[in-house]
């Protein structure tokens, strides 16, 4: 697998942030911690890593503008590029022990996504995608899981944070959802949700209230292992509407229909 010079930038952040976050993880009880709403956590280990992650790809590309959870928008001299960055996906799980958490960076060029890497380092796993090139787990190449019926199906979501979204909603979905699966499962880091759609792990993934930090990178990760990514609509105003289905062709239209079901 040939990576690009810009993928190679991106990696090299990622993990760089990602040793910080092992750190970080390794005595998760001595970090400073405060709150963006009642259970919305942000931790020292989230701010060290987008420091992390800033410098490095304003060292490698000091034109192209930025876009990350913890400082916003960074504007750069290049209109056509942007970096889209989650320094820490899955505060809470980190915060908690649970090593389900990752760095995610995407580059956007002219408003499309086109390269994106996503690093748990808890488990060592790297996942890597350019447009048109593939998605890959390390050196294995991706590819979205083949189960065709919903009852053979794991598919993962997410619940907003306290005060932070509908849950009620959320509520009614799961319950149409949860009647047609295999099993539901909420592992905590969007980013990986999509990582693990795109290596089969999961069938499909459906959540709203997203950022675009939290899916640029994923989303890309599961076209390139041949799956589909659409808004709750079918369209590709994910970042828009802040919602997002993804999955392999049948089952992503299959959980489409249920959610739209759902909402009545
Ligand atoms: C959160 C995680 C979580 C999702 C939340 C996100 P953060 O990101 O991805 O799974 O349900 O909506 O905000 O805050 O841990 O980077
Ligand atoms: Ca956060
Ligand atoms: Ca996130
Ligand atoms: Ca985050």
């Amino acid at each position: 697998m040939a990576r690009s010079a810009l993928l190679n930038v991106m990696v090299q952040a990622a993990m760089k942030a990602g040793r910080s976050l092992a750190r970080d993880f390794g005595e998760v009880e001595n970090l400073q911690v405060s709150r963006k709403g009642p259970s919305d956590f942000v931790s020292a280990a989230d701010h060290r890593a987008e420091k992390i992650v800033r410098e490095e790809l304003q060292k490698a590309r000091p034109g192209y503008g930025l876009l990350m959870e913890e400082s916003g928008t960074i504007e750069g001299s290049d209109p056509q590029h942007r970096w889209i960055v989650d320094p820490l996906d899955g505060t809470t799980n980190f915060l908690h022990g649970i090593p389900i958490f990752a760095v995610s960076i995407a580059l956007e060029r002219q408003g499309q996504i086109v390269a994106g890497v996503i690093f748990n380092p808890a488990m060592d796993e790297l996942y890597t995608a350019e447009r048109g090139g593939g998605a890959f787990l390390n050196d294995r190449r991706l590819r979205v899981a083949g189960r065709a019926a919903l009852p053979d199906c794991v598919i993962g979501t997410g619940i907003p944070f306290l005060g932070k979204g509908d849950h009620a909603r959320c509520l009614v979905e799961m319950r149409h959802v949860m009647g047609e699966v295999a099993g539901i499962r909420r592992c905590g880091a969007a980013a990986l949700d999509l990582a693990w759609t795109a290596s089969g792990r999961l069938d499909a993934y459906w959540e709203h209230g997203l950022a675009p930090w939290d899916t640029a990178a994923g989303l890309l990760m599961v076209r390139e292992a041949g799956g589909f990514v659409t808004d709750l609509d079918g369209g590709d105003k994910m970042f828009e509407k802040r919602s997002i289905v993804a999955g392999n062709e049948k089952i992503q239209a299959q959980l489409r229909q249920l959610l739209v079901k759902a909402r009545g």
